[in-house]
């Protein structure tokens, strides 16, 4: 039955560019479980946008002698256009310094007000002097209270990931100046998120246990067990949501609280240009709303953004949020401030058109249940022994045959005998799996299966040698090509979630307009035959081109030179 699915991608903070973490963690899985969802006719709205806010892009817009508008005009551009060139399909991409935005969260932070969701708290915190400024979150910098880490942020430590109220922090200093800050009073908005432990506990604990993955439900009830504390959700900043009340000039939304509106906000966006009801996809009970994140966002699309929404009273709660763990490269953690990362913009000058090659390592090798390690070694491996060698040459095979001996036009099959319908059972067998797979949001397997279809496929016509016997058994070869088109076109259709830019290709190659097939997903699930006898196909091209040594050997010393 179709289904409306609401699928959002975690907003990048937009003060650099992506890389192969991000990708990897968030907006593949994302992208194919939206593509496969469109594919198999489900109603979907995949929605993203740049994270505008924060206190890191105003850290680095005074370090550039910049304004933060003028670091997320750079970064929302170069982020938008890497998601373009990698084929991550949104329907919309938006960002959250538009007006739109920027109205959508006020009246959503009003609302809550205005049902007495909020608690007004007046503390000490820390002032910078000399900046003439509170020192909000990543603005301290001190050793953390728990691992003693020297460069624990104020408000989380990178390296244990504890939560901390920047007071805690030993030796706390400015990171603006580096002065120690003074103490100064100011007043917040608190969100009681403590009244909604036991809806929370209820929610996830009970009706989210053998759904969600075990990372995720891991995380939630460590919070709920530890106890929910009504959590400050303004800061004293110039840049950012302005609280909409009279008593609050200088104070701004805090980030986490404006960001996961920004999927509401996006979604009104794209709903508007396309002519569409917005509301059908927050509103409507029987709408799937997941969102997809890394692992350190869990505690804000589990907790604190479901907890925003049951406030408001309007809105849906998420079906399942699958967080991934993190990407680790070559050994150790990526980090963007030593550069130990692959950039995508770097990526694609260095390996042009090979965007479906990292889509495919990052979705086989991703860090679904537990930290996982890119290598360059493993990124050549998978794409010269599998993509080239199984799919790429099965695929190549195939149609060079057809144009050599049926000048490109797919022969009649007659009766199909055993070893036929065993390749075209066993495929069909995968689909059934793959269906299955990115249903759970089990996107390595799926993918593995997908490249088995393949597998199949090359066994068989290995098996078969048509070229062996297309002298003295013409009507067998008749058979195998035609099969081996079936199951190419299989290919064609189910891969375009995983290898986008391969399959429109594969598409083109079997000329698949021309076919007038029933490329529906259905028709694939019931093993309907979809290639057409009579039809021509066009001439070979190469799906996939090996990745050299030489290419390898310039990666590592790239990264071996940042290391020192
Ligand atoms: O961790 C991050 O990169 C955040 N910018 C994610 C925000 S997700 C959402 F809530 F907008
Ligand atoms: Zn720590």
């Amino acid at each position: 039955m179709k289904k409306t699915y609401t699928i959002t991608a975690a907003l990048p903070y937009t003060n650099g560019p992506i890389h192969i973490g991000h990708l990897a963690g968030v907006y593949i899985p994302a992208d194919i479980f939206s593509r496969f969802m469109r594919l198999t006719g489900n109603d979907v709205a995949y929605i993203c946008g740049s994270d505008e806010h924060g206190v890191p892009i105003t850290i680095k817009a005074k370090k550039e002698g910049l304004t933060p508008k003028d670091i997320v005009d750079r970064y929302h551009s170069n982020i938008k256009k890497s998601f373009e060139d990698f084929g991550i399909s949104f329907d919309n991409y938006s960002r959250t310094s538009s007006e739109l935005h920027h109205k959508t969260a006020s009246d959503f932070f009003l609302h809550l007000h205005d049902n007495n969701f909020f608690k007004e708290i007046t503390t000490e915190q820390f002032y910078d002097i000399n900046a003439n400024q509170f020192l909000p979150d990543r603005f301290i910098v001190g050793t953390c209270p728990k691992c003693n880490y020297e460069k624990s942020y104020g408000d989380q430590c990178e390296k244990c990931g504890t939560s901390h109220n920047a007071i805690d922090l030993i030796d706390p200093k400015s990171s603006i100046t580096g002065n120690l800050p003074s103490l100064k009073e100011t007043k917040h908005w608190y969100l009681k998120l403590d009244e909604f432990q036991s809806f929370l506990e209820d929610w996830i604990l009970k009706k989210h246990k053998s759904d969600w993955k075990a990372n995720v439900f891991g995380q939630c009830k460590s919070w709920l067990d530890d106890g929910l504390k009504p959590r400050a959700v303004t800061r004293d900043l110039d840049w950012g949501v302005s609280v909409p009340l009279n008593d609050s000039d200088g104070k701004v939304l805090y980030v986490w609280f404006d960001a996961p509106i920004g999927y509401i906000s996006s979604t009104k966006e794209w709903a508007t240009n396309n002519n569409l009801d917005w509301e059908k996809y927050w509103k409507n009970t029987d709408t799937e709303l997941i969102h997809f994140i890394g692992k350190d966002n869990i505690v804000f699309h589990c907790i604190i953004f479901p907890a925003m929404l049951k406030a408001h009273g309007e809105y849906i709660l998420p079906k399942n949020v699958p967080a991934n763990e993190f990407l680790n490269l070559e050994g150790a953690k990526i980090s963007t401030s030593n550069n130990w990362a692959v950039w995508l913009p770097d990526y694609l000058k260095e390996f042009p058109n090979k965007q479906d090659a990292l889509r495919y390592v990052l979705t086989v090798n991703a860090p679904e249940n537990k930290d996982n390690d890119f290598t360059w070694k493993d990124f050549q491996a998978r794409n010269n022994n599998e993509l080239v060698a199984i799919y790429g040459n099965f695929i190549n095979r195939v149609v060079v045959l057809t144009n050599k001996y049926y000048d490109g036009v797919v022969p009649e099959p007659t009766e199909l005998n055993k070893e036929d319908l065993h390749v075209l059972q066993k495929v069909n067998a995968s689909v059934q799996l793959i269906n299955k797979h990115v249903e759970k949001f089990k996107f390595r397997e799926s993918c593995n299966e997908y490249i088995n279809i393949a597998r199949h496929g090359n066994k068989y016509l290995a098996d078969q040698e048509p070229w062996k016997i297309f002298k003295t058994d013409p009507k067998k070869v008749n058979n195998i090509i035609f099969v081996s088109l079936q199951v190419s076109s299989i290919l064609a259709i189910i891969g375009e979630p995983f290898l986008p830019f391969a399959s429109n290709k594969l598409k083109r190659i079997l000329n698949h307009n021309d076919h007038n097939v029933k490329w529906k997903w259905g028709n694939l699930l019931a093993g309907d035959l979809l290639i057409k006898p009579g039809i021509r196909i066009n001439q070979a091209e190469l799906l996939f081109t090996k990745v050299e040594d030489s290419e390898i050997e310039f990666q590592l010393e790239k990264l071996r030179k940042n290391k020192n």
